[in-house]
């Protein structure tokens, strides 16, 4: 049986011996262990705090060193007392699981076992905590998530909550419910891409990438009957070319309300408090006709330059008045498509608006560029963060 002998020889030569000895004979005790008792044994020979292995090194090699060779013992004894430490940790997990195995995954199981162990416990034991941090940069809301989140908030206040749809649409989602009859020349206004070999289904049927929010209207009224206030934004395409305008993808936030008796001034009363809230309480709004499918009648909201005040600069191209959005009152036609539940044109009414996210944005931050947010570049979105 191992015994710590008492050192005469201080050099690292005779510390590297003595060290040795003390190892190989741990190494032996340790594969030694079969069972929970054995392992008990172990620990106790070598960890206990009166007359343990580990203590009468401390007394015997360490306190016992010359002041010169004191910095060098301790170095290395502490080293020491990690591997033990660790060595009985694994013998344990060898106590533990040694039995209940066959002769043969005997055989290799403790080396792997014992020799993994210590390892994973040493390199545990030389965690440096006094080494600076790894530091993880923050990440940050999208520009377009920010606005979105905004325009959301926003109409959540006034008590509209978010409606969600698929990207990919049928041709009766994105056009027809909307009262885009078939092959009405409307729908080629809005550069749709469509998903190749579709020719064998119903056009209604046909998978298309959708163009506008539009519509979740139409998924919003079939799941709720009316009251509903929704808005729903997403992802859209079109079949556009990429400029510092244009982008084939881009984001939209749709809304709808329909109740009895919605008329024009609610749509004109929601929209001028929601573009308050967006730009701030000076600016005013006015609505130009406009046309859409899907509402009747339309109007294009157009806002004061929140730039100039309304007296003209670069931003509004001198106009003084910025247009921001469409809407309009819910088409009849639109309506009728869900009066089974509940959409009698008869009986309720309803407002419709759409607006672009990214031109938003571009407003509201002053970027002139619409594909900056399609770059990813991180010197452009961390401005936002
Ligand atoms: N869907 C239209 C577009 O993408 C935007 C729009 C206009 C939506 C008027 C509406 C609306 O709900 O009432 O151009």
């Amino acid at each position: 049986m191992y015994s710590v002998p008492k050192l005469d020889d201080y050099s690292p030569a005779a510390l590297d011996r003595a060290i040795g000895n003390l190892r190989s004979a741990l190494e032996q005790e340790v594969s030694a262990v079969k069972s929970e008792a054995d392992h008990e044994a172990l620990r106790i020979r070598w960890r206990a705090r009166t007359n343990g292995i580990l203590t009468q090194i401390n007394d015997q090699w360490l306190k016992a060193a010359p002041k010169e060779a004191k910095r060098d013992v301790g170095q290395r004894v502490n080293e020491l007392k990690t591997w033990v430490e660790a060595k009985i940790e694994a013998a344990k997990y060898l106590a533990d699981h040694f039995e209940p195995l066959s002769d043969e995954e005997k055989a290799g199981f403790r080396e792997r076992a014992i020799q993994a162990i210590t390892e994973a416990r040493v390199a545990r034991e030389r965690l440096d905590i006094t080494l600076p941090g790894i530091r993880r940069p923050l990440g940050a809301e999208h520009p377009v998530v920010k606005t979105t989140n905004e325009i959301i908030g926003i109409f959540a206040k006034m008590g509209y909550s978010v409606e969600t749809g698929p990207e990919i649409e049928t041709d009766y989602y994105n056009f027809e419910s909307m009262n885009f009859p078939p092959n009405h020349p409307a729908r080629d206004t809005q550069d749709t891409i469509f998903i190749a070999g579709q020719e064998s289904k119903p056009q209604r049927d046909r998978l298309l990438l959708r163009t506008h929010t539009s519509p979740v209207q139409t998924r919003a009224m079939e799941k709720h009957r009316p009251p509903i206030r929704v808005v729903a934004p997403g992802k859209v395409h079109r079949s556009d070319t990429p400029d510092a305008s244009h982008s084939p993808i881009f984001h939209q936030v749709e809304g709808l309300a329909v109740d009895t008796n919605i008329t024009f001034s609610d749509l004109k009363g929601t929209l001028d408090h929601a573009m308050k809230e967006l730009f701030g309480s000076d600016v005013k709004t006015r609505f130009f006709p406009s046309f859409f499918p899907f509402t009747e009648p339309s109007a294009d909201v157009q806002v004061t330059c929140f730039k100039c005040g309304g007296k003209g600069c670069r931003l509004c191209k001198m106009s003084g008045w910025i247009e921001l959005l469409g809407c309009g009152m819910v088409n009849p036609k639109v309506l009728a498509f869900h009066k089974d539940n509940g959409y009698d044109p008869e009986k309720v009414s309803g407002f419709a608006f759409g607006m672009g996210v990214e031109r938003i944005a571009m407003l509201k931050y002053g970027i002139d560029d619409i594909q900056l947010f399609f770059h990813g570049d991180v010197r452009f979105l961390e401005q936002f963060a």
